[in-house]
């Protein structure tokens, strides 16, 4: 048999790092997928087949304990980190099917580049739990989903993960997320505009390197509390449909990333390539360090801009996607 399933990548309205610690964070789901299709083997073998998650794509095939290097022309972190995240979904959906020995071809197919702040990683361990339990029979809603997900996310990441990439992606839609509080919004589908700069980066990285500054600094521990005062007065103008407060609140919470140091050359230049040309707000989005930035702009402007812009390697206009994992 084979089984596919789909799920969304996001973007942060609001509130990515600060999430980690306690407050709350929307992110929303667009419309740019991760696929994911498996097949039950007659082995324990796992067979990963990737393709678009970074420029080329890639397969490699191991069973369980090997450390055998895959043979694959992308860089070894970028294949560690996809094999990483489809090697804890295949665990969780074995625990799901209770099934702890099969083996499965899985191949990826992703919208959403891997690693620039866009949702892929949890896109693709939602969209892989969902197929894998599926091929093994079991039915699981889409908060259980979220929730394995989430043990996915926290496990590759070094237990430095919030629920809220995946119960984003898990539910689509915009949503909130405190702590283990999540809950699906109300939101009108909002001018998302996206630019990527076409680099990829570690997200357990960027979020141990704001927990150190938040250690050692206590302006970075009341930046992150200005960021979850700032989320709550965004949650009243999204309830309110106020998009003006809300391209104000963006700026905003992009200027208080940067004071966390995940802001990067290239996301500045979009940022102020979107702004310039006439963007509500414009603010990275995800874990930051390069990656994308994310607008608001009802015309077609602020995606010609940053089309425009050097440092952009594309730009796109996201909507965003009322349905989250799916059957695909
Ligand atoms: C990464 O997409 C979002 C972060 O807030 C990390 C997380 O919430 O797990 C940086």
């Amino acid at each position: 048999m084979t089984t596919t399933s789909s799920a969304p990548g996001k973007v942060y309205l609001f509130g990515e790092h600060a999430v980690v610690y306690g407050e709350p964070a929307v992110p929303c789901a667009i419309e740019r997928r991760a696929t994911v299709t498996v097949s039950e083997r007659d082995d324990d073998h796992l067979r990963v087949s990737a393709d678009a998650l970074s420029l080329d794509g890639f397969t490699v095939e191991y069973s369980d304990g090997s450390d055998q290097e895959p043979d694959v022309n992308v860089p070894t972190p970028l294949v560690e980190a996809a094999t990483g995240y489809v090697d804890e979904a295949v665990a969780q959906a074995r625990d799901a099917a209770d099934s702890p020995h099969t083996g499965f071809d899985v191949e990826i197919e992703s919208e959403i580049p891997l690693g620039a702040g866009l949702g892929s990683s949890a896109a693709v361990a939602v969209a892989g739990i969902d197929a894998a339990t599926r091929e093994l029979g079991v039915e699981l809603d889409a908060r259980e989903v979220a929730d394995r997900a989430y043990q996915v996310e926290y496990e590759v990441q070094d237990g430095q993960a919030s629920r809220a990439d995946t119960f984003c992606s898990a539910m689509g839609g915009a949503v909130r997320v405190e702590g283990d509080d999540c809950t699906t919004l109300d939101a009108p589908d909002l001018p998302f505009v996206v630019g990527y700069d076409g680099t990829s980066h570690d997200t357990g990285e960027l979020v141990a390197g704001v927990r150190s500054l938040r250690e050692e600094f206590g302006f970075a521990a009341d930046t992150v509390a200005a960021i979850g005062d700032l989320v709550r007065e965004g949650e009243r103008a999204l309830a309110a449909g106020d998009v003006e407060t809300l391209g104000r609140l963006m700026d905003v919470n992009h200027g208080l990333l940067s004071a966390l140091g995940v802001s990067a050359r290239s996301l500045e230049t979009m940022v102020w390539a979107a702004r310039e040309s006439g963007a509500l707000g414009a603010k990275l989005t995800g874990a930051g360090g390069g990656g994308s930035v994310v607008a608001l702009d009802a015309e077609d402007c602020v995606e010609t801009a940053l089309g425009l812009t050097p440092d952009c390697e594309e730009s796109f206009r996201a909507a965003l996607a009322t349905e989250g994992v799916r059957q695909a």
